[in-house]
This record gives structure tokens, sequence and C-alpha cells, in this order.
């Protein structure tokens, strides 16, 4: 195979959805159907339950997980498949968010019952800024769900994105009696199987909606109802349209019951056929397209390790274009060194293992010692730095002080570390030097604790900081920015890049401040 069909041949994406939805199932499902794994249940949840365990020992439990689960490879009907995991933790929201800026697609799962939710919301909104195409699964039919028009026009309005089903059900929860599949034209009819293998599942299909088997199959008045509903989305919806797809401002629907094995063959198929291969990436300088024979790729994620004697981390790798070879030299465009990569590592289903040669598309772990930020750039010689891995603002901060006078100098690696890692956001303020956390969700707090203390032996503690958000700031106007930064003095930080950051305490204020001051732009994502 030649190195455009084996782009051509790639697809990269994530499942995301707001937590428990049925994530974690579906991809687990997609491995199963893709036969990357022979029973359900062989690829750990990634979730943090509530179990009577305190959160940190289940937080480095996941984390032990994660780093396997991180990127699961499989190949189907010819196609590579990359499937990127996603943190189950809301807290983690912004780990998800940056994984997204390295997938080509996404599946986003939507329970049935519940509809469009609070995270779907935000993940979809960073789906927007990217145009990422999007399919939407729409699970746990076998429960009682929402009426399926409704739920259609919820994601319209709600995710700002026209819908077209491709497959649609008959009935949910005890009337639940399969799905009729658009794209293939043929009613697939629901019973309960083994949940854990698919070996054994006999699909029962019937083409023919007319038939006496249909109407025997559904129940007269079921088929009727499931005939008209088709007859009105033919009526309200266009065709599918790639075009509109690929620009991601069409998403496709299918329904089903992931934790059943129900409706996830179709929406593989139908996922295979679609969604795109490697898509050019903005980068600083240009746009890069998959195709172009120099390597380049950008750290999307660091993952430390878990043993304190190692101090090594794993890098993922997104290559954007070119291919990438191990023991080559590359260019780390930060520090403007070469570095060479003797193990990088490749992942299939759970397993890893060392890969010679990769392409756009894939994921590579790269064995780091510190040389590495998320966000940083590999190319063969090139200065440019990709777009898109925003920072977006916190909304819990708090001061960070040390707790143990002997250990400053661990304390200071660690934050640093953990902040290239992506673990949260660091601003440090300019009238005192005082250092500010910034994170999603309270419990980033709890791990930075914790992994200060058993990965850098420091101590830290928090005091708490009355503040509403970050936001980035610029100008053109420079008198009218210097007057803003005396005037909120006490509240400007610089950012771990060295970006000045109004911290603004109420809403009250940064209200005043976007209006007093309005030849100044405010962001609340750190990419502008
Ligand atoms: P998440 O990763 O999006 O957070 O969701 P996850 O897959 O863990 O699913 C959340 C819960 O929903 C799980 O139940 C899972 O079994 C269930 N589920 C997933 N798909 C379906 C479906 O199609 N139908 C029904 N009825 N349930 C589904 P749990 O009780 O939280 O966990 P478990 O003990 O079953 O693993």
């Amino acid at each position: 195979m030649n190195f455009k069909e084996e782009i051509e041949r790639r697809r990269t994406f994530a499942v995301i959805a707001h937590p428990d939805a049925g994530k974690t199932t579906l991809t687990e499902k997609l491995l199963l159907f893709g036969g990357a794994i022979h029973v359900a249940g062989a690829v750990k949840s990634n979730k943090i339950k509530k179990s009577a365990t305190s959160d940190f020992m289940e937080i480095e439990r996941q984390r032990g997980i994660s780093v396997s689960t991180s990127v699961m490879s499989f190949e189907y009907q010819g196609r590579k498949i990359n499937i990127l995991d996603t943190p189950g933790h809301e807290d983690f929201a912004e780990d998800t968010y940056r994984t997204l800026t390295a997938v080509d697609s996404v599946i986003i799962v939507i329970d049935g019952a519940k509809g469009v939710e609070r995270q779907t919301l935000r993940l979809m909104e960073v789906c927007r800024m990217r145009s990422t195409p999007v399919i939407v699964f729409i699970n746990k039919l076998d429960r009682e769900a929402r009426d399926p028009f409704d739920l259609l026009d919820e994601i319209e309005k709600e995710l700002k994105i026209s819908v077209v089903p491709l497959s649609w059900p008959v009935g949910a929860g005890s009337s639940f009696k399969g799905v009729y599949n658009r794209y293939e034209k043929e009613l697939q009819l629901f019973y309960s199987t083994d949940k854990q293998r698919i070996s054994d599942v006999e699909e029962k299909r019937i083409s023919d909606l007319n038939s006496a088997e249909a109407a025997k199959a559904l129940g007269e008045s079921a088929r009727d109802k499931l005939k008209e509903d088709l007859e009105l989305i033919d009526a309200v919806h266009d065709d599918f349209d790639r075009k509109a797809y690929d620009a991601g401002k069409l998403a496709p629907v299918f329904f089903g019951s992931a934790v059943n094995n129900f409706g996830v063959r179709e929406l593989l198929n139908c996922f295979v056929q679609i969604a795109p291969y490697p898509r050019p990436s903005t980068a600083d300088l240009r746009e890069i397209d998959p195709f172009e024979q120099k390597l380049t790729g950008f750290v999307f994620k660091i993952h430390a390790n878990l043993d304190p004697n190692h101090r090594d981390r794993i890098a993922f790798l997104k290559i954007c274009s070119g291919t990438f070879e191990r023991n080559k030299a590359y260019t780390h465009v930060r520090s403007g060194k070469q570095l060479r990569f003797s193990a990088p590592n490749t992942f299939l289903a759970d397993k890893k293992s060392i890969v010679d040669l990769s392409y756009p598309g894939d994921i590579v772990g790269l064995h780091d010692t510190g040389n590495f930020k998320i966000g940083d750039t590999l190319t063969e010689g090139e200065g440019l730095n990709f777009k898109g891995i925003p920072s977006f603002s916190p909304e819990l901060f708090r001061y960070i002080e040390n707790a143990d006078p002997m250990k400053s100098k661990q304390l200071a690696k660690g934050v640093d570390q953990l902040m290239d890692e992506g673990v949260a956001q660091l601003f440090t303020l300019k009238t005192n030097g005082r250092k500010i956390i910034g994170c999603v969700g309270m419990l980033q707090f709890d791990v930075i604790q914790y992994r200060l203390e058993h990965e850098y032996g420091a101590k830290c503690r928090y005091e708490a900081i009355q503040l509403h958000k970050a936001c980035w700031f610029v100008s053109d106007n420079k008198a009218q920015s210097d007057d803003f930064m005396a005037r909120k003095y006490t509240n400007i930080a610089l950012d771990k890049h060295g970006r000045n950051v109004f911290l603004a305490d109420s809403p009250y204020s940064l209200q005043m401040a976007q209006e007093k001051f309005t030849d100044i732009r405010f962001y609340f994502t750190s990419e502008f």
C-alpha cells in the first residue's frame, strides 16, 4: 500500500458523551464488532465510580487504566480505526477538549431518555469551533425513551446542527421492536442477546416493510406507524449530504442500544464509509496537508508514569503529515532540539507495541524525560506550531502555597510538570508573584495535591480566592491597555506562557471592564 492509500484508510475519532449516556459501553462494542476484542468487559471503564475508596485512589487506578486505553486501534473492512479515549469524569473535561483537537471526526452518544445534556452541549461547542464531522448515536432504546422526533428537534436546536436520521426506532422500552436502517433500507429486529459477545448473534433482517413477515414481526399498527414515520422523515429531512457532514453542518443519527449490541454494527459500517480520513491541520505559518511528505505532528496529551521511581512520561503525538519513523531525528520546535525515539509505541486494542512507521491520523506514544509540553510540535526542521489546542477559562480558583519549606524546589518542579501535562492551569499574579491554580472541577485540586506529594515529595496547601473567570486579553490601543492594566493591577496575572490574563472577581467586574475598555478584546479561551 502506498503513502496516499495508507492515509486514506485511516479513521481517527473519539466517542464523546455526557457521563452515563453510554460512551464506555459503545466504545467497547465498537471494539467488539471491529474484532479488536472478543468479550465485552475487556476494556476497563475509565469512569470514576462512587466507591468506598477515596476519590484520588480511584483516580490513580484510572490513570493506570487510561494509559492503555488512550488510543485503541483496530482494522475493520480495510480501514485502520483509531479511537481516542476521553476521560469519563466531567472534572477532567479539559482533557477531552484537547483530545478533540487530535481527531478527524466524533460520535456523540445521547441517552434516549435524557436527550441533550449539559456536557453534550459543551463538547459540541468544541466540535463546532473546529467544524468536526459528527455522527449521533441515540442510545438505550431498550428503555423508555423520548419520542424520536422530539429528540431530533432538540438536537437540531440545542446542538445547532442539522440532522438526518439514518436509522429509525420502532417503539422503545418494553415495546422496542427494532430499528429500520434507512441507509441499507432494511428492518433489523431487536431481541436480547448475549451482551458480552457477538459471535452467536443471529440477526434478523427484513427488507420489505409491506411483507407479511414485517407485519407479523412488528404487529400491524407498529408497522403502519413505522411507514408513516418514514414518509414523514423523507418529507422533512433532506437526503444525507456528504459535504455538509464533512463540514460539520449535518449529523447523521443512529438509534440503538449499545449494551445489547444493537444498532452498533450499522453505526460502524456507516462510520467507516462516511467518516473522513485525516483532514488538513491549521498551523501558525500555514495549512498542513496530511499528504505532505515531511513529518509534522503535535502532542495533545502527556501521561506521567504511575511509578514515582520512574519519572518518565508518555507524550501522545498526533501525526498530521508525512511519516513518523523510529530512530529518525526530528525537530522539537519549542526548544530547537533534535530528538529521536527508539521505541515509539502504537496501540492495538489495549496492547502496546513498538512501531517503525506511522502515518497521518495515527497516534504514537513517545517516552519523554521532560522535553514535552502539551501543544509541542515535531517537524523535520520547519519552525511551525499547530493552532487549536486551547485552554479554556477555568471556573474554580485557589492560591497554591508551599506547606513544607524544605521542599520548595520539589514543589516548583512538580507544579511545573503537572501544568505541562495539562492537569490544570497556573496563573502568577503580577503584583506579588502569588500562584493561583485554576481548574474546571474540584477533583483536579485533589489530584494535584495527591500527585505532588506522591510523585514529587512536596506538600501544598490551598487558600480560597474569590474569582469568577480568567480571560486572556489583547488590544491594539496601547494607551487603553496600559490604563486597564494599571487600574486592574491586582487582578492581572501571567499564564504559563507569559501572556496577560485578567482574573475577574465577579461577572459584574468583567462586564464593567468590557464596557469601559472598548478597545480591549477579552477571550475565554487561550486560542483566539
Ligand atoms: P459513560 O461511559 O457514557 O459514562 O457510560 P457507560 O457506558 O459507563 O454507561 C452508563 C450506564 O448505562 C451503565 O450502567 C451501562 O451499562 C448502561 N448502558 C449503556 N448502554 C445501555 C443501553 O443501551 N441500554 C441500557 N439499558 N443501559 C445501557 P451502570 O449500571 O452504570 O454500569 P454497569 O454496572 O452496567 O457497568
